[in-house]
């Protein structure tokens, strides 16, 4: 059949794999809610669980599958290494969770020994698709991945802070009183302290906040709620562990979000880590920014004009991630 202009062969041209599979490391609170929310979306053919608990990972995708009846067609299963050969996504949510009081920055040493190793064994089956960064310190830990692994370009990315920019949206469209998902903003750097709200790329319907803002009238003093907007992101984490122990729920359902892109090839715009090449004369360090993410990873990172404030806070967080990276490499086997 003939495709229409911009169509591509069954939409998937980025992609090179049979079926939609997608292998979880990490069965714990956020591997196990991905995977469930995951199931629901209907992205996923095959999902396959591991878990170095492998009794964990067993029962998360026996209780999964009891609820097959429910979900759109999927299969769900524990997986092995041999897993790897033919996934279209491997995300990695193994290892260590914050405890009250701890940065994530501050779980680098114990989480990057881990990551390094489960990369080992899937660039050992020839994996042909996608690694997904979950485990924190995300962007730290992508860059270990994306160094360790040798893929081509792109094809290592973070998690980053699609989840923050979730949380802006989420409070800008409860303060606008407007539907989230006419909220378009990003989170850029670091998913972590030094991260920054790219107030210039905010907007509602194509009209900048600042502007959307005067004619609005729903804040007293704009400047004072977007200093406290912005802080609530950063905090929101500390927050929801000094509540609960760990978040799980609206990183599950990212993943599902970036997991999507990929696998349906869909150049989703997404505030995701990748390795910088030169985006805002940033080299050698990975931290989020707009990119677009097909079945081939990260395509492309969109360099949209920046403040010379945000700008600086961008330059910073990059600082702080390659001197985190500095300090993981005594560790290094
Ligand atoms: N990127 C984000 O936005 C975001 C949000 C929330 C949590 N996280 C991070 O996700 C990670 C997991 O959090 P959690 O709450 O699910 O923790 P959890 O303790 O519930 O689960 C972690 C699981 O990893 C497993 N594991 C440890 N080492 C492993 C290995 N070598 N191979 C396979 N599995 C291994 C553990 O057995 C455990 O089941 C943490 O690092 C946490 O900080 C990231």
């Amino acid at each position: 059949m003939a495709l229409a202009v911009g169509e591509t062969e069954a939409g998937m041209a980025g992609s090179h794999w049979a079926a939609r599979k997608v292998v979880i490391v990490g069965a714990g609170a956020v591997g196990s809610t991905f995977a469930y929310a995951l199931a629901q979306s209907g992205h996923a053919d095959e999902i396959v669980l591991t878990d170095v608990n492998r009794d964990l990972a067993a029962g998360q995708a026996l209780d999964l599958v009891h609820g097959l009846p429910f979900f759109p067609a999927v299969d769900v299963r524990l997986g092995e290494p041999a897993d790897y050969r033919d996934a279209s996504v491997v995300v990695i949510t193994a290892g260590a969770a914050q405890r009250p009081g701890e940065s994530r920055l501050d779980l680098i040493h114990r989480n990057a020994a881990i990551v390094q190793s489960i990369v080992d064994d899937v660039v050992a089956q020839q994996f042909p698709g996608v690694i997904v960064v979950a485990t924190n310190p995300v962007d730290a830990l992508t860059y270990v991945a994306e160094r360790r692994a040798r893929l081509p370009h792109g094809r290592v990315l973070g998690s980053g802070t699609e989840l923050d920019s979730a949380r802006l949206r989420y409070l800008l469209s409860r303060q606008c009183k407007v539907d989230v998902h006419n909220v378009h903003a990003y989170v850029l750097g670091e998913h972590g302290d030094s991260e920054l709200v790219a107030w210039s790329l905010v907007h509602i319907a194509g009209v900048p906040i600042d502007e959307y803002c005067r004619s609005c009238g729903n804040c007293a003093a704009w400047e004072v709620t977007r200093a406290a907007i912005e802080r609530s992101v950063r905090d929101s984490a500390y927050h929801i562990i000094n509540y609960k122990g760990a978040t799980w729920f609206a990183i599950g359902l990212a993943l599902v979000r970036i997991v999507a892109a990929i696998l349906r090839n869909q150049r989703s715009v997404l505030s995701v880590s990748s390795l910088l090449t030169g985006a805002y004369g940033l080299t050698d360090v990975c931290l989020s920014l707009p990119a677009i993410v097909s079945g081939k990873g990260v395509e492309r990172v969109i360099e949209t004009p920046l403040l010379p404030r945000e700008l600086e806070s961008l330059h910073h967080s990059a600082d702080v991630l390659r001197s985190a990276i500095k300090g993981l490499e005594g560790d290094r086997p």
